[in-house]
């Protein structure tokens, strides 16, 4: 293993899925599905077992060639694409889209705007889109998604939203540190 892989298996996420998607969404006939800045996949590997067709997009051409590598392997419905996620374009709509601690690395208002914007626009009718950040009350400005961008965004869009889930989860009894976790549906064109 090169040290690049080793640093990947270190410090990301590697095999257990996010436990929100697994609570949260159900078995699917077929649909497509968009694991935003996916890492090494562990999302993008529960989305297929859950009848998703499903592209990764990363940046790291390690992860996404480790990502292929094992959904080759396992014969599942993964495709990794290397791919910075502000020039992602688009050729499909798609039935869920998630972004998982992704935008604690856009640290300018404009970034994040950007991407939620793209990503909104980009999920189908009726489809979902689930965004998980780490959240602070100390440092929510500069660490995480700017409060209210997400429900501005969202106002400003072609479509009405309906919030299935919306919950911040402090890990301490401190309640400085925790989890902000969103999932929403795309309704119908207003
Ligand atoms: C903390 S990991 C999260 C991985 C995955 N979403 C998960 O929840 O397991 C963040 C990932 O974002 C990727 N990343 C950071 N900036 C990116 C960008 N501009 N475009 C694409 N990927 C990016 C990194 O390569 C890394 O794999």
């Amino acid at each position: 293993m090169s040290s690049d892989e080793e640093w990947y298996y270190a410090f990301c996420f590697v095999d257990e899925p996010d436990e929100d998607l697994v609570e949260f969404l159900e078995e699917v006939d077929n649909g497509k599905a968009l694991d935003v800045a996916c890492g090494l996949g562990r999302n993008s590997f529960y989305l297929a077992s859950l009848g998703y067709d499903v592209i990764g997009i990363d940046m790291s051409e390690i992860a996404i060639d480790i990502m292929n590598e094992k959904a080759k392997r396992e014969n599942s419905k993964v495709k990794g694409v290397v791919c910075d996620i502000q020039e992602y374009s688009f050729s499909e709509k798609f039935d869920i889209i998630v972004l998982s601690y992704i935008f604690h690395y856009f640290f300018y208002q404009i970034e994040q705007i950007g991407i939620l914007n793209k990503f909104i626009e980009n999920t189908k009718e009726g489809g979902l889109l689930f965004i998980k950040v780490p959240y602070s009350n100390e440092r929510i400005g500069s660490l995480s998604l700017r409060e209210g961008l997400l429900k501005n965004a969202l106002k400003e869009s072609n479509n009405k939203w309906e919030i299935i889930h919306e919950e911040v989860r402090f890990s301490g009894e401190e309640k400085k540190w925790g989890k902000y976790i969103f999932l929403a549906k795309k309704l119908e064109q207003k």
